[in-house]
């Protein structure tokens, strides 16, 4: 491929939501997983774990009780990579109004959505497909990606214009977690033994990236055959996720089986992106995840990517850099990194693989 040359889908784009409506009882080839890929039932044991429920109104508390959320957050990095807050300070209705907005859109006609149809250049904007590998196996949903900052990236005109609300309240939501994010970045310095404002000056201070994501996974009429979205870590800092709480469909990888997480009522789901493993020197790792889909239901998620500014070099942190414990990766920029993942697609944990130090 030419440098610079701008990228094109290496096939025409098919829109899942539209062959949910006229697959019947089977799905087109390029969907269909391999064997080891697909969903199979889990173990008992396994079916009632859950990522754990973290109350960060007790944040506020007194010193035993920060200690303790502090605690509870610590060994879920630890443990999960992945946890979920309640109390977190965000307006349960802007939560419901976000997702339903979206839901809407995803309801709007094909030619509609259409208008705001992607590219792989920057990804912003209506899309079917992750990576451009001619003949890949795709994945069962289609999703909206924009960005949020920094301002020079945010374009409203990228943005849906319909429903006529979309600005808005994606402009309050992003607002609102942008102030969780900064708080939950704290925790994190903090339980990593960091002063709290170390990983915020890590990732540019002010001057961070943020973007939305929204997936829509259609019904399936195969679901055992194949993914909403295949396994992947998030590329970036840290990812909050709001799901459907009707419709489960998440699944984390935890001790090589995957959990399906069962969202708490106006939780958010948290996880660790592959900055943060960086930053970190691996003492937190970002843990791979995947969405499996159903027969009956679609399913709506925002996820709002919380990244370094993309132009900075991501290290481990001095401070986790000890002799016995040298840094386990090389410097890269948030833009190199993800521009390698923009080629690939959702593949695992190997592009994490990929920034490991030659030892
Ligand atoms: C993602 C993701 C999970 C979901 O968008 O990176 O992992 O439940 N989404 O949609
Ligand atoms: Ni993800």
């Amino acid at each position: 491929m030419i440098k610079n040359s701008p990228l094109e889908w290496p096939e025409p784009i098919v829109r899942v939501q539209s062959l949910s409506k006229i697959c019947i009882d089977s799905i087109p080839k390029r969907f269909i997983k391999p064997l080891s890929d697909r969903a199979s039932i889990i173990t008992s044991s396994d079916y009632d774990a859950n990522v754990p429920i973290i109350d960060l109104g007790d944040l506020n508390g007194d010193p035993d009780t920060i200690a303790s959320t502090l605690g509870q957050i610590s060994e879920a990095c630890h443990e999960w990579g992945f946890f979920q807050v309640v109390n977190h300070g965000v307006n349960h209705d802007l939560m419901d109004m976000a997702r339903e907005t979206w839901r809407k859109f995803f309801h709007l006609p094909m030619e509609v959505k259409e208008q705001y149809a992607n590219s792989p250049n920057t990804y912003e904007g209506y899309g079917s497909r992750l990576g451009i590998k001619k003949g890949a196996i795709l994945d069962w949903s289609d999703y909206y990606y924009l960005h949020y900052l920094p301002l020079s990236l945010k374009d409203y005109n990228k943005w849906p214009h319909v429903p006529p609300s979309c600005r808005e309240v994606i402009d309050e939501y992003g607002r609102e977690l942008m102030k969780l994010c900064r708080k939950l970045m704290k925790v994190l310095s903090i339980n990593l033994g960091l002063e709290e404002e170390n990983l915020q000056k890590a990732f540019g201070g002010e001057d961070i990236g943020a973007c939305l994501r929204v997936n829509f996974y259609p019904k399936c009429p195969k679901p055992d055959l194949t993914l909403g979205l295949s396994s992947h870590s998030d590329p970036g800092g840290m990812t909050l996720l709001l799901p459907d709480e009707q419709v489960a469909g998440l699944q984390v990888r935890k001790n090589n089986n995957w959990i399906t997480v069962k969202p708490a009522p106006h939780a958010f789901i948290v996880n660790i992106g592959d900055q943060i493993q960086v930053l970190s020197n691996a003492i937190y790792k970002s843990v791979e995840h995947r969405v499996i889909v159903n027969s009956s239901k679609e399913r709506v998620s925002l996820a709002f990517f919380y990244n370094p500014k993309s132009d900075i070099p991501i290290e481990p942190a001095k401070e986790l850099v000890k002799p016995d414990r040298p840094a386990l990766y090389t410097a890269m920029t948030f833009d190199e990194y993800r521009l390698f993942i923009r080629m690939k697609g959702p593949c695992g944990k190997s592009h994490m693989e990929s920034l490991k130090s030659p030892t």
